[in-house]
C-alpha cells in the first residue's frame, strides 16, 4: 500500500504530516511512503532526511496523491471549486487523514464522499484514554499555549519576571489565561517559567485544580451552573447570558490589573464565547499585551483581527491565523506522531491491508465520509442548518 504525504498549501501552514522518523515506522509496517519534494522545508526538514528514512520522492502533489491509498495531511484538502483542487488528485476510494474543520463546508464533505474517500476529521477522535497518543489537538493546542506567551512577551515592552536590580526593581508581569484547557495549562506553565504571576479563567469546575496546580489563581463564578458545565466529552457547554454577565463582572475587575492577557477559551462547533469586551481593553494599562488564540472561532476578543497585530487604546491584540504553525518543527513532529499512532492498529498485521472496524470508538467517533456516504451526525447535522445536498 502506498502512503502520499504532499506540501501544505493553505495559507499561514508550515506544518508537515511526516517526519522522517514517522517515515520510517511507517515503511516499517509495510507502507511504501511517497512525499512530494519541498514538502517538509517549512518544517526544517530536507527531502533528503524523507529519503534516508525510506521514502520516495515525487516532484507534484499529483505524483504523491495520485496512487497513495492513505493520505496525512495537516489540513483539509482543497475542493473542486478551489484552485488548488486538491480533492481531485486523490485516488478513488483512498483514505484521508486530517484536520478537517468538521462543523464547516459541508459541499467540502459531499465531494469528498462522491470520489468514495475514507475521511477521518482528527479533530473527532474522543478523548478516550486509547486515543491520547493520537491526539493532535492536545499536541497542538501545547505548542500554541506556549508560542501564545512567548509572542506576548516579545511584543511586551517589559520584563516578566521581577528584578530586584541596584538601578530599582522591576515588578513581575500580571498574566491572565483566559481557558485553562490544553493551550491554557500550558500558557500558565509557559508565564509562571518566566516568572510572571498568572491567573487564569474556566467554565469547568476540574479547571479549578489543573489551575492551582501549576501555581497560578483560579478566577471564576462558582455557582450550580458552573459545576454542571462539563460536557460527557469532558469539554465546555455554552453558558447562559446570566453566567456570562456575572462572568464578564468579574473578569473585568480582575483583567484591568493585567499586563498580558491570552486567550483560549473555545466551545467545539461554536463561536469562540466573548470574554474580553471593548470596555474591558480600554481599562487595560497602556503596553498591555492580548493573544488570542480563539481567533479563528471568532476570538474571545471582539477587538482581535485574525491573522493581524493590531493596537487598540494603547494595548497590542494579536491575532495570529495559526499558531501551531509558528513552531512548525515541533509541532510537525508531534501531529506526525498523532497520525502514525492512529494508522497503526488499522494495519492488520498478517496481511499488511488497512482493517477499518467501524464499530470501534475511535473509528466510530472519527469517521466522517464511508462507501461513498457522509456518516458522521455533526457532519450531518451541518447539512440540515445549511440546507446541503444529502450523498
Ligand atoms: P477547548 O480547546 O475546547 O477549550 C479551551 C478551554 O476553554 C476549555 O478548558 C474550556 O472549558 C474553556 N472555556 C470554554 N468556554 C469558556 C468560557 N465561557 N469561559 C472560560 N473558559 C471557557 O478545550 P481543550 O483544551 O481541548 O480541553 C477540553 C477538555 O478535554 C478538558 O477537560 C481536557 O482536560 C480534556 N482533554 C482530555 C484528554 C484525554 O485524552 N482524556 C486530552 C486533552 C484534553
Amino acid at each position: 500500500m502506498k502512503l502520499g504525504i504532499v506540501r501544505e498549501r493553505r495559507l499561514h501552514e508550515r506544518r508537515v504530516a511526516a517526519s522522517p522518523d514517522t517515515v520510517k515506522k511507517l515503511v516499517g509496517l509495510g507502507l511504501d511512503v511517497v512525499v512530494e519534494r519541498g514538502a517538509g522545508l517549512s518544517a526544517a526538514i530536507q527531502d533528503i532526511a524523507y529519503a534516508q528514512a525510506g521514502a520516495s520522492l515525487v516532484d507534484t502533489a499529483a505524483d504523491a496523491l495520485g496512487d497513495a491509498d492513505i493520505v496525512f495531511k495537516i489540513r483539509k484538502p482543497f475542493g473542486p471549486d478551489e484552485p488548488d483542487n486538491e480533492v481531485d488528485l486523490l485516488k478513488d476510494g483512498a483514505v484521508l487523514a486530517c484536520l478537517m474543520e468538521p462543523y464547516r463546508d459541508r459541499g467540502l464533505f459531499n465531494a469528498i464522499a462522491a470520489r468514495n474517500i475514507t475521511c477521518f476529521a482528527l479533530e473527532l477522535i474522543p478523548r478516550i484514554t486509547r486515543a491520547q497518543t493520537m491526539d493532535v489537538l492536545s499536541s497542538q493546542a501545547n505548542l500554541a499555549g506556549y508560542k501564545a506567551v512567548i509572542e506576548a512577551g516579545a511584543a511586551f515592552g517589559r520584563a516578566f519576571p521581577m528584578m530586584m536590580t541596584a538601578a530599582g526593581t522591576v515588578p513581575p508581569a500580571r498574566c491572565m489565561i483566559m481557558g485553562a484547557g490544553v493551550a491554557g495549562l500550558q500558557a500558565i506553565a509557559t508565564a509562571r517559567r518566566l516568572g510572571a504571576v498568572v491567573s487564569a479563567t474556566d467554565v469547568r469546575p476540574a479547571a479549578k485544580e489543573n489551575v492551582e496546580s501549576l501555581g497560578a489563581t483560579f478566577v471564576a463564578v462558582e455557582d450550580e451552573e458552573f459545576r454542571q458545565a462539563e460536557t460527557a466529552g469532558g469539554y465546555a457547554r455554552e453558558m447562559s447570558r446570566e453566567y456570562r454577565d456575572k462572568q464578564a463582572a468579574l473578569i473585568a475587575e480582575t483583567i484591568s490589573r493585567q499586563d498580558i492577557v491570552i486567550c483560549t477559551a473555545l466551545i467545539p462547533g461554536r463561536p469562540a464565547p466573548v470574554l474580553v469586551s471593548e470596555d474591558m481593553v480600554k481599562a487595560m494599562k497602556p503596553g498591555s499585551v492580548i493573544v488570542d488564540l480563539a481567533v479563528e472561532q471568532g476570538g474571545n476578543c471582539p477587538l482581535s483581527v485574525y491573522g493581524e497585530t493590531v493596537s487598540r487604546y494603547g494595548v497590542t491584540i494579536i491575532g495570529r491565523a495559526n499558531m501551531p504553525s509558528e513552531v512548525a518543527v515541533d509541532a510537525s513532529a508531534l501531529f506526525s506522531k498523532n497520525l502514525l499512532n492512529f494508522l497503526t492498529p488499522l494495519i492488520d498485521s498478517d496481511t499488511g491491508l488497512l482493517s477499518i472496524d467501524t464499530e470501534d470508538e475511535i473509528i466510530k467517533g472519527s469517521l466522517v465520509t464511508w462507501h461513498g456516504a457522509v456518516v458522521h451526525p455533526a457532519v450531518l447535522e451541518l447539512q440540515d442548518e445549511t440546507g446541503g445536498e444529502a450523498s
